[in-house]
């Protein structure tokens, strides 16, 4: 007992070197209160939705715009929902703009205009789940609350040599974060942790001379840091197969479609494509689901992908479609301003695949 409220001591106070390499190291992020400023909730709210599943290089650019056009929750809140999904254009996910949306009428209406404090409270509205809900109690509100992200998670494994491969270790990486995180600045400590794993705890190459940790890490201590965290390796995925149809107009536009709001890249824009199922499709039963009658040809080479749960074997097709008589599902657009469009991953793969320009990356024969 004596030994463990020792061994607790010594991990808080490690907290402060973090806090004055923090203070002197901070990344500037447009959605940070400067040092010694109240954070504003809805600032804070706003940067954690954005940053879920985005980059902080891509949040950098949309943050500042979205905040100028709605300054506060009670403007976003009377926004129209399309207007929002429109702003929001470019961060893809398109059930999270609108959870976004949802979330500011309900804090403008049932709140006062005021974000809950708690992480119970928090969790209680859209598109807020467990992480967010403790990055914007620790962050906007100051509590003590781990804030465990992929970066932290790392730091953590390090610092105590976690053997444990992750998921199974993320209980005890909570514990310890726990331990680790102070009474006074808790919500600096949390972007403190964030910091560090994006800049000097780093997946390859960590910069350990640097950090203020270096004493005391025990992966460190070990001389290979790099080694942690340890991974179970995922369990093979089934496989799924498409036949994706690239179809262009002679004007040079692409038939492009909406998925519908919910499930699997909900919302978001897509080479229109067969059903992805267990078994190939053969050529002409795939033809006859094409958005159009047209010479379809299959591209050789395949575009693979993997998610969470299947990874996907689409095949290509393409064809010139002249003037239509039948309605087309979807709506077309200019090739070359491809860019202006926030495609998932695997659509931009299969744009890359259709124009040829995937050097032969996914298996194209040349
Ligand atoms: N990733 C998620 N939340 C973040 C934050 N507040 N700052 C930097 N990176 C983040």
């Amino acid at each position: 007992m004596v030994q463990k409220r020792a061994e607790e001591a010594a991990i808080a106070a490690q907290a402060g070197r973090l806090l004055a390499w923090y203070d002197e190291n901070r990344r500037d992020l447009p959605w940070r209160a400067p040092p010694n400023t109240a954070p504003d909730p809805y600032h804070v709210w706003l940067s954690e939705i954005m940053l879920q599943q985005t980059t902080v290089a891509t949040v950098k650019g949309y943050y500042p715009r979205f905040l100028a056009r709605w300054p506060t929750v009670g403007d976003l809140a009377a926004a129209t929902i399309d207007d929002v999904l429109h702003g929001w254009q470019g961060l893809g996910y398109y059930a999270r703009a609108r959870n976004l949306h949802l979330c500011a009428r309900i804090v403008a209406e049932q709140h006062g205009g005021r974000f809950p404090a708690t992480e119970p409270a928090l969790r209680a509205l859209p598109g807020i789940g467990p992480y967010t809900a403790a990055a914007i109690a620790a962050i906007a509100f100051d509590r003590p609350s781990a804030v465990l992200d992929a970066n932290v998670e790392r730091v953590v494994a390090r610092l105590f040599a976690v053997e444990t491969p992750l998921p199974a270790a993320r209980p005890a990486l909570r514990r310890l974060a726990g331990l680790l995180t102070p009474e006074a600045r808790p919500g600096d400590h949390a972007q403190a942790m964030m910091d560090l794993g994006a800049l000097l705890c780093t997946l390859r190459t960590p910069s350990c001379g640097c950090c203020p940790w270096r004493e005391t890490c025990r992966a460190r201590l070990s001389g290979a840091p790099e080694r942690l965290p340890r991974r179970t390796p995922r369990a093979m995925r089934p496989r799924r197969h498409g036949v994706a149809f690239w179809a262009v107009r002679d004007d040079g536009a692409v038939l492009l479609r909406r998925r519908p709001p919910s499930g699997l890249l909900g919302g978001m824009v897509e080479i229109p494509s067969t059903d992805w199922r267990d078994r190939p499709w053969p050529p002409d039963s795939a033809v006859a689901r094409a958005p159009a009658a047209a010479d379809w040809r299959l591209l050789p080479g395949r575009v693979r992908h993997a998610f969470t749960h299947f990874s996907l074997e689409l095949t290509v097709a393409r064809a010139r479609i002249g003037a239509c008589r039948r309605e087309i599902d979807g709506f077309w657009w200019p090739v070359a301003r491809l860019d202006e469009q926030a495609l998932p991953t695997l659509m931009k793969k299969v744009v890359r695949h259709a124009l040829g320009t995937d050097g032969g990356a996914s298996g194209r024969k040349r």
